[in-house]
């Protein structure tokens, strides 16, 4: 059985759990949304060990490919994409409750129904997941984790990377984008080190440039706003035949 830690043992991760009260209007929201898109704990539990959960057994229909991503923020990438690809399913990951209200929003304003929400820390979601779950994951402006000490609640970070490699499928993708330097540096040294992740970028544009028709996110245009740089750096999960990872 793969086992999420009990709640007083729940990894950290970076930022907050709760902004601004909610309004009344956004509570209902957030509890329309995630009484009817959310993942549940009690779903969660039923898996074991030899019958790990289907992402796409959370949708009516099984849908043409499934995508991560994780922490949404607003929610307004994955909304954006849903609308645009009704066929393909989404799960959505966020820690932040205000952010799950937003994307909550975004659902019933479009009227979206190929969306799933774990509102709570990826972390605790991938064990439960068969191997290959995802056709494409999104990894948009993680948090940094600046100081060298917090280095391993990065994303990123070996064993969570790991358990990443293990939920995408061949030759799906994995989309990393950051405006911090530090970050993008050390995302892009843990990605090139992992044997199964092989770099899409053949020239300078590839990484310097959004992909195409890409909706954008709040960090995204806080970073354009402030000038910063950002980098997108594309990976396909290949199936890693060397041991261990590559020099840097
Ligand atoms: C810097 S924000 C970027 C938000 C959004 N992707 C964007 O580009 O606007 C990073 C988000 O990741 C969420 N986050 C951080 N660690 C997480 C985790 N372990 N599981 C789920 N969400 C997480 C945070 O709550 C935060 O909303």
């Amino acid at each position: 059985m793969p086992s999420a830690k009990p709640s007083s043992e729940k990894p950290q991760f970076y930022g907050r759990r709760l902004g601004r009260k909610l309004r009344p209007k956004q509570q209902q929201l957030l509890e329309w949304g995630v009484g009817r898109f959310g993942i549940t704990a009690a779903a969660l539990a039923s898996a074991s060990a030899d019958s790990l959960l289907d992402p796409r057994d959370f949708f009516a229909s099984p849908p043409e490919s499934i995508a991560l991503e994780i922490g949404f923020g607003g929610g307004e990438h994955l909304a954006a994409l849903a609308a645009q690809y009704p066929q393909r399913g989404f799960i959505g990951v966020e820690v932040f409750v205000n952010g799950v209200a937003s994307l909550c929003r975004h659902i019933e304003a479009q009227n979206l129904s190929n969306i799933r929400i774990w509102g709570d820390d990826v972390r605790l979601l991938l064990p439960f997941l068969v191997p290959a779950a995802f056709d494409e994951v999104f990894l948009l402006f993680p948090d940094p984790w600046p100081k060298a000490r917090h280095a391993r609640r990065r994303i990123l970070e070996p064993p969570m990377l790991d358990v990443l490699m293990q939920k995408l499928r061949v030759g799906g993708e994995l989309l990393v984008a950051s405006d911090d330097a530090t970050a993008q540096s050390w995302a892009l040294a843990a990605c090139w080190r992992e044997a199964r992740l092989e770099w899409l970028a053949r020239q300078a544009a590839d990484w310097r440039l959004p992909p195409r028709d890409f909706p954008g996110t709040r960090y995204m245009a806080k970073a354009e706003k402030a000038g910063r740089r950002v980098a997108w750096l594309r990976f396909r999960r290949c199936d890693g035949g060397r041991d261990g990872g590559r020099d840097v």
